[in-house]
């Protein structure tokens, strides 16, 4: 296991070796975003802006958001996900001033949602960044609207205000011509930092 990115990989197969220095690299410096002609721009900020790429835009902005995933996946753990319907998937970018991908938001339509129950210990205890994952979920559906499948923010950038950002950008774009309540929003299976995250966002 790499010390500084952390990838688990064999360093006698040329491919994972491969692999590993790109990850590295990525994982180091972050990822570069040029700019582009055609981009939308959905928020300006004093330190960044918010771009939306969907499904059906050029190449070149499907393969950013490709190499975006392909890191926060193996930052997160995560297999690889196909998304329940790629055709309605709406991905928020938040670019820094010095022109790299800091922050990502992957979001999809969904019908439901499920509560996650209270630990009987306390959100506050000790153990509960430890357990990893433990948490239990109601089993009782409640409808929602949209599912935020990844959010994920630069760790050399994190407590900055961005996930927030990226969220309430969510919230105003997500349906055209409403402003999503929190209600209608939910987090599918968040890491330790992700529902210290939710839980603050949502003051649950
Ligand atoms: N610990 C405690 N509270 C936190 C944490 C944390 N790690 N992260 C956010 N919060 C709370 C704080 O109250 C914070 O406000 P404050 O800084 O004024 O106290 C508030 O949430 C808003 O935080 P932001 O600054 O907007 O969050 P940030 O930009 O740092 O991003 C994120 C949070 C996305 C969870 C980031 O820590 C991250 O990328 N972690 C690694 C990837 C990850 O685990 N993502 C979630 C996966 S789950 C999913 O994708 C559905
Ligand atoms: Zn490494």
């Amino acid at each position: 296991m790499c010390k500084s990115c952390g990838m688990i990989y064999t360093a006698s197969n040329p491919e994972d070796e491969l692999q590993h220095v790109q990850h590295h690299h990525r994982f180091l410096e972050g990822i570069k975003y040029p700019g582009w002609k055609k981009e939308r721009v959905v928020a300006e900020f004093w330190d960044g802006k918010i771009v939306l790429v969907l499904p059906h835009d050029p190449s070149y902005a499907i393969k950013k958001v490709e190499d975006v995933q392909e890191l926060v996946d193996s930052e997160l753990g995560f297999q690889q996900v196909v998304p329940r319907c790629p055709d309605k998937t709406k991905t928020f970018l938040f670019i820094s001033d010095e022109k790299k991908v800091v922050g990502c938001l992957i979001a999809e339509p969904i019908k439901q949602a499920f509560r996650v129950l209270s630990e009987p210990t306390g959100a506050e205890s000790p153990s509960s960044k430890e357990c990893h994952r433990a948490w239990q979920c109601s089993n009782v559906p409640v409808p929602a609207v949209c599912g935020i499948s990844r959010i994920w923010v630069f760790r050399l950038k994190r407590r900055k205000r961005i996930a927030r950002r990226l969220v309430d950008t969510l919230r105003n774009r997500f349906m055209f011509g409403c402003f999503l309540s929190i209600d209608e929003i939910a987090f599918s299976d968040p890491t330790p930092d992700g529902k210290l995250f939710a839980t603050k966002y949502c003051n649950t």
